[in-house]
């Protein structure tokens, strides 16, 4: 079985003093540990034994308990490396212009972010998406993702309370404002966005190879 909690891919106290190493050793090793194992007892003896997280995940009833588990164990590992230590602040890379042309400045998109986390009710995520050709900030409640959707995730933030609640208590709009200023690993969103870049220009080449093939161009 294929299905294990991944290692942070930082030490437990890379992220204070914007998120501790308490909250990040429970956030990562009883939260995100818990919805592996639910997922991992799930599908045992079941046609998704052996299959990918991500199958799982796109292969599931969303709102089933095997959704629910599998995305959030899928959200919480993209979570992992949507935070970095020394990130944050202006957008660096390829994205960079991407997020002046969608939004108007660097200022605009961290003032949708802020709103589009924030006025999530409750439990959820809020991401920053490829859509298409434009960058796209939303919510999703609960476990919902955008991985089964056509949008590319590029990056996230965890606004279930567990994720900030024994830091900034009920301040989510503090959390939000540290994740953007310290948090945001810019190099993970560029690498998403290159290779959803990539993906799209092999699907056209192989658009382009197969209308060659049915008008017997060469
Ligand atoms: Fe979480």
């Amino acid at each position: 079985m294929s299905l294990t909690l991944p290692p942070l891919p930082y030490a437990l106290d890379a992220l204070e003093p914007h998120v501790s190493r308490r909250t990040l050793a429970t956030h990562h090793g009883r939260h995100h540990a818990a919805y592996v194992e639910k997922t991992r007892a799930l599908v045992q003896r079941t046609a998704l034994e052996g299959a990918s997280l991500e199958e799982i995940v796109r292969s599931s009833a969303m709102g089933s308990p095997l959704f629910n588990a599998a995305a959030q164990a899928w959200n919480h590992a993209f979570l992992w490396h949507s935070m970095c230590s020394g990130g944050g602040g202006a957008a660096r890379g390829a994205i960079a212009p991407l997020i002046d042309e969608s939004f108007g400045s660097h200022t605009a998109f961290c003032q949708q972010f802020v709103t589009v986390a924030g006025d999530q009710f409750g439990s959820g995520w809020a991401w920053l998406v490829l859509d298409g050709t434009r960058l796209r900030i939303v919510a999703t409640p609960n476990a919902e993702t955008p991985l089964v959707t056509s949008l590319v995730p590029l990056l996230t933030i965890d606004v279930w309370e567990h994720a900030y609640y024994l830091d900034y208590q009920n301040r989510r709009l503090d959390y939000i404002a540290a994740f953007l200023a310290h948090l945001v690993n810019w190099d993970f969103a560029n690498r998403n966005l290159g290779g959803a870049v990539d993906r799209a220009q092999a699907a056209t080449a192989t658009s382009i190879q197969a209308l060659g093939a049915s008008t017997g161009a060469a």
